[in-house]
């Protein structure tokens, strides 16, 4: 299994570099991501702090769900598939394309296999239909509404225009000739969370399990 196209419990570091130089903090990518990829985790919180009752309790974060959005063998190069991440509701719209030349979390033996919202960092204009190959340049853009051009080998950055937001790369993973979606980095426009609801924990205080929404 593979994940950023390199073995999953050793992430290449050019890319993770790479991630640090071009789109977000650590600190962001965490918030943004709910700092796991799997369907949930668990971790520890506090519950009345400062109180008489104060307590740390067991709690099960809900984060991404991993998506099967396309098979390695299928893609043909430079033809983007259209699919939605992380759930079928507004401002989800993305691209899966295989672009042909390394991409920053490129997948595939060439790590060109990236994915990337539609949804324009700026006001949300529509980038459906704009991913352009220029000689080795690979783009998304120019948004209809501001002109904002995004570039797709190096993690969404913005090359000009009015954005002042990368656009979200979607997080790929590659078990056997499946391609998944199991995260996003960076906020997609329009929400204020990328996995709605992943605010809902259930706490299984001790000898007292309850949910809490
Ligand atoms: S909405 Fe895309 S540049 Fe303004």
């Amino acid at each position: 299994m593979k994940i950023f196209g390199s073995e999953r419990k050793t992430v290449d570091k050019e890319t993770a570099v790479e991630h640090g130089k071009c789109m977000l903090s650590r600190r962001k990518f965490l918030m943004y991501s709910g700092a796991t990829t799997a369907a949930a985790s668990t971790v520890s919180i506090s519950l009345f702090a400062g109180s008489a009752q104060a307590r740390q309790v067991p709690a099960r974060v809900v984060g991404y769900p991993r998506k099967l959005i396309g098979k390695l063998s299928e893609l043909k190069e430079n033809q983007p598939l259209d699919f939605n991440y992380p759930d079928d509701g507004p401002n989800t719209i993305a691209l899966l394309v295989k672009a042909g030349v390394k991409c920053g979390g490129g997948l595939g033996s060439e790590q060109d296999v990236v994915a990337f919202s539609y949804m324009c960092t700026h006001q949300g204009g529509p980038l459906n239909g704009t991913y352009k190959v220029t000689g080795e340049h690979r783009t998304l853009g120019q948004c209809p509404f501001h002109l904002s051009l995004f570039d797709v080998r190096r993690h969404g950055i913005i090359v000009s225009g009015q954005a002042y937001e990368s656009l979200p790369q979607v997080l790929l993973e590659l078990d056997g000739d499946n391609i998944y979606a199991v995260g996003i980095m960076g906020l997609l426009f329009g929400r204020q969370q990328n996995v709605q609801g992943d605010s809902t924990i259930s706490i299984g205080a001790v000898g007292q399990p309850a949910k809490v929404s």
